[in-house]
């Protein structure tokens, strides 16, 4: 007998960035983020996962292709699952065994793999989310984005919807390093987030390799995690309860632009931005200029694509002035919690 639940869990781009790790093994940070979840129309991942005491290994398929599962990560969260659902079993006898069983998971982006957007945040919250409904696990979003966390750092927030703090913790477990929500996507109906595909290529450097360079020979990030992020994050967090969109827009645009400086200050230095990415950086200062306010922010992740947050009754003055100077505007017109665009640019 087949056991099977399906699940979705949809993309989150941080505003205030986890970068460092204080311990690898366990994907604990230096530092708390903050991150904006997109709308499931847009971008998310489905997974279904299945058990049977008829299958003979744990296999992952990603879009239709088979994945190694004897990756670190993903051995830590099956075994964590796994340990959650033992812990039911033994306490109910009337409980199927499924704990001992082999998983099959199956995956699949609604968006181009190609577009080069982070997918591992949604990918791990995906499958988290779908092994803990095939479990029937009881555990909140808070204590599985403890499990998602293992997987990737940035899977943690997308267990919630809105507006997410990952809270760094202090334990060397682990056990307090989760992901908390500051705000529904309701809380700020209004907010928007336009995606620039500025390059479909992999990144050259992966984050975990990044972040440890960085950890290890950047003196400016040292200052960022003890003296910048902690007035940040209040910072940051207070702007989106009051809905201050200037406030929130210049701490975004000064976390991208801190984080992509400790790239720059790390030995050898890593280059995640190109020119596209810079001069879409210099159109939302002028888009700002023009309009004598902060109402577009821009933000980078370990890559060169362009994620810009501007509110809804901004749409055409932002969006015009990207379309007419950086490429074309396509698809993706949803309406639901922060509504994303992808906009393809023309190098
Ligand atoms: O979760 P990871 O290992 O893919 O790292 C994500 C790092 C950034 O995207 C650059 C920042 C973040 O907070 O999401």
């Amino acid at each position: 007998m087949i056991h099977q639940a399906s699940t979705t869990a949809p993309v989150n781009i941080a505003t205030l960035k986890y970068w460092g790790k204080r311990d690898p093994a366990l994907n604990l940070p230096t530092n708390n983020s903050i991150s904006v979840t997109l709308s499931q129309d847009d971008l998310r991942t489905l997974t279904t996962a299945s058990c049977s005491p008829d299958f003979t290994q744990d296999e992952l398929w990603l879009n239709g292709k088979q994945e190694d599962v004897s990756g670190k990560r993903l051995v830590a969260c099956f075994r964590e699952l796994r340990a959650l659902r033992h812990k039911m079993e033994d306490s109910d006898s009337s409980l199927p065994k499924l704990a001992d069983q082999k998983l099959k998971i199956v995956s699949e982006n609604n968006f181009p793999t190609a577009a080069g957007l982070a997918s591992s945040a949604a990918g791990f919250a995906a499958l988290i989310r779908a092994v803990a409904n095939l479990y029937e696990l009881q555990e909140t979003p808070e204590q599985l984005s403890i499990v998602a966390r293992q997987g990737s750092g940035s899977a943690c927030r997308s267990l919630y919807g809105g507006y997410v703090a990952w809270e760094m913790g202090t334990e060397s477990d682990g056990s307090d390093s989760r992901a908390v929500q500051i705000a529904t996507a309701d809380h700020w109906p209004e907010m928007r987030a336009a995606i620039l595909v500025v390059s479909a290529d992999k990144k050259d450097t992966s984050s975990t390799t990044g972040m440890q360079v960085t950890v290890h020979t950047s003196p400016l990030f040292k200052e960022r995690v003890t003296t910048v992020v902690p007035e940040r994050f209040a910072q940051m967090k207070k702007s989106i309860l009051d809905r201050d969109f200037p406030t929130f827009a210049e701490l975004t645009m000064r976390d991208s632009n801190q984080f992509h400086a400790t790239c720059l200050d790390s030995y050898p230095p890593i280059f995640y931005l190109n020119d596209v990415s810079r001069a879409s950086i210099r159109v939302v200062e002028a888009i700002n200029k023009a309009a004598g306010a902060t109402i577009a922010a821009y933000t980078f992740d370990a890559g060169p694509n362009c994620v810009i947050y501007y509110e809804d009754k901004n749409e055409e003055l932002v969006l015009g002035a990207l379309k007419a100077i950086l490429g074309r505007v396509e698809g993706w017109e949803k309406h639901q919690s922060v509504d994303a665009k992808k906009i393809d640019v023309d190098e």
